[in-house]
């Protein structure tokens, strides 16, 4: 997979370490959300107020909108430590035993891309989450014994791009559900304003607001095409983010005013001009533009869906009119994508 700068998923070390200083801390810092952060700020409150863990949260929706950055500020509204891994890092019930062993009242396991846990570590869990307890079984053979180990009453925090991928078992652990929807412009202006003020960089509204209408919905997006502009003002310029360096320097990214960049011109050019405008399965789009399904479908078709651009049928994947009018072309007439 190439290195797209319009991708939710964090692209590199480098980058979680730039992301980080950015992140929010407390609820009160969080922009947008506002339904989820109500919710989510009565059950810090209840909780704190019983001095109790809080229950099990899952958080799920596309990549980049906040779901680390929310089990983070779960742990400090809790006065409570977080410990984060992912699904597939966890291989072993072993590594997981060290984690859930050191946990303390109230501390926080965020398991991000926890749809990718493997069946024998996801079992391993289910005491884990219902009764704090584990099973864990020691020597081999004849010898083999199981060993009930009580655990603190923690919270787990998972994290997952599809909640239709999360077993029902494990969905069933979770007492709360938070979906992370794709953020207005608004609020990614703020986030792109609050952003810069932290990085000591002068920005002009007009330059916040072009930098969040390109950045699809996602935090992470905004704020890593607000440090490359950072960059090109501080280069190109006299370091102040105008309006007119934010949109040279996102022009020469190759990202356009929806946000879109090659690999999505990429994907709807050949659904309009190769299948007609579709319907087209995934299977074949993967292969036809050499990327990876699983990259196509958590990666570029959200957005595309999201904005219109795409649309998912039975048949498979079609283009509308608004696509092939931003790209510049006409869908092919006759084509059932005509019906739009
Ligand atoms: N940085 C990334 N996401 C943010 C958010 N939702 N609010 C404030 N700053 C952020």
């Amino acid at each position: 997979m190439r290195d797209r700068i319009v991708t939710g998923e964090a692209t590199n070390n480098e980058e979680d370490t730039a992301q980080l200083s950015l992140r929010p801390q407390y609820l009160s810092e969080y922009i947008g959300q506002q339904e989820l952060r109500e919710k989510l700020k009565v059950t810090l409150d209840a909780s704190r107020g019983r001095n109790e863990a809080a229950e099990h949260i899952l958080f799920y929706g596309p990549p980049g909108l906040g779901k680390t950055t929310l089990a983070h500020i779960i742990a400090n509204e809790m006065k409570a430590k977080a410990y984060a891994t992912a699904g597939p890092a966890l291989k072993r019930s072993g590594d997981l035993m060290g984690i859930l062993t050191n946990l303390k009242d109230g501390d926080i396991l965020f398991i991000d891309e926890i749809h990718r846990l493997s069946p024998v570590i996801e079992e391993f869990l289910y005491p884990a989450m219902e009764d704090f307890k584990v099973d864990f079984v020691v020597d081999k053979g004849a010898f083999a014994k199981v060993i009930n180990v009580p655990l603190k009453r923690f919270t787990m925090v998972g994290a997952t791009t599809r909640a239709g991928m999360l077993s029902a078992p494990l969905r069933d652990r979770f007492g709360i559900y938070y979906h992370i929807d794709f953020y207005p412009p608004e609020d990614l202006e703020q986030i792109i304003i609050r952003s810069a003020g932290l990085l000591k960089s002068e920005i002009k509204t007009e330059a916040a607001r072009s930098i969040s209408l390109r950045a699809r919905g996602t935090p992470r997006i905004a704020n890593r095409l607000l440090r490359r502009v950072r960059d090109y003002a501080d280069v190109k310029g006299d370091g102040i983010i105008t309006e007119e360096m934010a949109v040279k320097a996102l022009d020469a990214e190759g990202v356009d005013q929806m946000g879109l960049d090659d690999l999505d011109r990429k994907l709807l050019r050949v659904v309009i001009e190769f299948y007609k405008g579709g319907p087209v399965g995934i299977e074949a789009l993967g292969a036809t533009l050499n990327e990876e399904i699983d990259t196509l479908v958590d990666m570029v078709e959200p957005y595309l869906l999201k904005i219109g651009f795409l649309r998912r049928t039975r048949q498979g994947r079609m283009a509308s009119p608004e696509a092939a009018k931003h790209l510049g072309m006409k869908l092919p007439s006759g084509s059932q994508a005509d019906m739009f």
